[in-house]
Parts: C-alpha cells; sequence; structure tokens
C-alpha cells in the first residue's frame, strides 16, 4: 500500500481486499464493551477540515481514538484559516505539532495531494473528501457495507465484489463519492452502472471503467446494489434540472421503485440525505436501506485505513485476536 490515501485508484485489489478484511477485524472491537485497541497509542492524527462535515469527520476521530491515538480536531471555521493563512502555513504548524497522520477535507480538488507531494509534512495524509474529486474512505466504506450484505461477514473475508452490479444514481457530475466508488468497485471486479440525467453526467465519462444509463427503471432489476446520490445545491452553480418534482419523479427512489429491485438487493445513501428529493423517507427508513449502518461500517474502515498506513502490517490484527482470547 502507498504511504498516503488520496485516491481510491491509488488501491489495488489487493490492498483494498487487506483494507476490507482489516475493517472486518476492527468491527469486532466495535461489538465489545470497551472499544479500544492499544494500537496507536503515543501517535497523533490532525483532523484538518475546511468543509463541513457530520459522519466523516466524527468518524475519522471516533476511528483514530479506538487505536489509542491523540486527535486534534482543526476546522477551518474559527481558525487562522479565516484570516488568511494559507495550507502552506497551516500545514508547517501541523508538522511542528508533530502531526504523524494528516486527515484532510478541503473543497479544492487536489488539496490533499498538495499536502501529500509538497513536502511541508511528513506524516501520512487521508483525503476526507476533495471538491468534487475523491473520497477514498466512503468508497472503501461502501465497499465493506456491500461485502457484508453481499457476500456476508464471514464468507467474505479475503473475497472482492466479482460480478456484483451496482448502480451508481444522481448527481455525479458534482460527486467525489461517485468517482472514488467507480474507481474501487471495479477494482473489486464489480460491474458498475451511472445513472443521471444528461446534465449531471461528467465530461469525459466515457473513459470512466462503467457503463452509464438514463433510464433508471430499466436498470434497478438488474442491481445487486443502488447508491443514491445528495443533490449537491451548494456546487451547482446554474440550473441543471427544471424543477425539484421532475428530477425526484424521474431520478429518485420510491418505494415502487424499490419493489423493481431483486430481493436481496440493498439501497446505500452516504448522507446527508435530501429526503423527498433523490429518496423517499419510505425508503431511507426501510431495511433494505444501509445508510445508518455504513455510519457503523466508517468507523471500522477508517481504524483499518488509519493502522494500515501508520501501524504497519499483521500485529493490529493479531491484538485484536489476542484481546479476544484473553
Ligand atoms: C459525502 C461527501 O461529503 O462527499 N458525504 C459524506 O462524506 N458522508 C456526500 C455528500 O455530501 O452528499
Amino acid at each position: 500500500m502507498k504511504r498516503h490515501l488520496i485516491s481510491a485508484a491509488d488501491l489495488t485489489r489487493d490492498d483494498a481486499v487487506l483494507i476490507l478484511d482489516t475493517a472486518e477485524e476492527m468491527a469486532r472491537v466495535a461489538d465489545r464493551p470497551i472499544k479500544k485497541l492499544p494500537t496507536l497509542r503515543g501517535r497523533t492524527v490532525v483532523n484538518l477540515f475546511f468543509e463541513d462535515s457530520t459522519r466523516t469527520r466524527i468518524s475519522f476521530e471516533a476511528a483514530a481514538k479506538r487505536l489509542s491515538a491523540d486527535v486534534i480536531n482543526f476546522s477551518a471555521k474559527g481558525s487562522s484559516v479565516s484570516k488568511g493563512e494559507s495550507l502552506k502555513d497551516t500545514a508547517l504548524t501541523l508538522e511542528a505539532m508533530g502531526a504523524d497522520a494528516v486527515v484532510i477535507r478541503h473543497h479544492a480538488s487536489g488539496a490533499p495531494y498538495r499536502l501529500a507531494n509538497s513536502g511541508w509534512i511528513d506524516g501520512a495524509v487521508v483525503n476526507a473528501g476533495d471538491g468534487t474529486h475523491e473520497h477514498p474512505t466512503q468508497a472503501l466504506l461502501d465497499a465493506f457495507t456491500m461485502r457484508r450484505r453481499l457476500v456476508g461477514r464471514d464468507a467474505g473475508i479475503g473475497q472482492d465484489l466479482s460480478g456484483r452490479r451496482i448502480t451508481i444514481v444522481g448527481d455525479v457530475l458534482h460527486s467525489r463519492v461517485a468517482r472514488s466508488n467507480v474507481h474501487l468497485l471495479t477494482t473489486l471486479g464489480a460491474e458498475v452502472t451511472l445513472v443521471a440525467p444528461p446534465t449531471l453526467v461528467p465530461v469525459g465519462v466515457e473513459n470512466w471503467p462503467c457503463e452509464v444509463s438514463y433510464d433508471l427503471d430499466a436498470v434497478l432489476p438488474k442491481s445487486d446494489a443502488v447508491m443514491m446520490l445528495r443533490v449537491q445545491r451548494e456546487r451547482m452553480n446554474a440550473a441543471f434540472f427544471p424543477t425539484e418534482r421532475e428530477y425526484s419523479r424521474r431520478y429518485g427512489l420510491d418505494g415502487d421503485r424499490m419493489a423493481k429491485m431483486p430481493e436481496h438487493a440493498v439501497v446505500m445513501h452516504p448522507g446527508p440525505m435530501n429526503r423527498g428529493m433523490e429518496i423517499t423517507a419510505e425508503v431511507a427508513d426501510s431495511d433494505r436501506c444501509t445508510a445508518v449502518e455504513q455510519v457503523a461500517n466508517g468507523v471500522s474502515t477508517r481504524m483499518a485505513v488509519l493502522y494500515l498506513l501508520l501501524g504497519g502490517s499483521e500485529p493490529a490484527v493479531t491484538t485484536a485476536r489476542t484481546e479476544e482470547n484473553n
């Protein structure tokens, strides 16, 4: 595995399977009364968030704390960034404080790459979402959730997602989640179809390793998982569809549409959801929707990523097992 996690495309199939397997080990820790491992004691993880976040920030914090790391949470609001401090000066400050890993979310696509390749810091850089570019740990937790649901918790160990058909629906243009998922899911052997209004399909999509469709109803019966994307109004500088009602009618998932999916198929959403827009409350609250499970799986997956980047190879898993046996 590389030293940083910037893009899902940086992961080989074996890297990805190792992360998912390690995340399964970490998930066992979450089932215990004391949800903590000593693995990263004495290491410092900085969460550097320049953009709003609920799930991702809390998830990385919980993950680092469960591994016993010291965690520093930095949010641009209320910091010297609002006085105009640059990414470079912020990075040099973190380096002076001895950060072993920097988890960064930034509104500019490419900011984590810049941080990792600048020489400003020595620690590992983890991309927690950069602009409309990538969100690799979201794709990993999504793959973890799919492997558990579609292959099985124990049966999934060592396995990828070969032959599974995954449909990603909605605002693909502005979605770093979609980009990272297309890379990772195809690396794991899945067949990915994107469904979106033509205005929300990125230019150059023909070079992506996936199919594109404009007809959700036709694709649903052939899907093992359907991932609904949030309509990202904050990134829209133009009218991409006529009305919200029109969007929901053609690209939203309601109970009738969900009934067209195979019985075993799941509905996913990275959150935050626009209930009534891309997903109805009926679907969001049904047991086929994995949104809340994805959040729980996010902590185990991020524990695995931090461990593998900072801690090394097998011992974390052994530690988990050893403690279990005691
Ligand atoms: C996503 C993000 O921030 O890119 N959310 C998340 O990380 N859970 C998707 C979104 O904001 O719609």
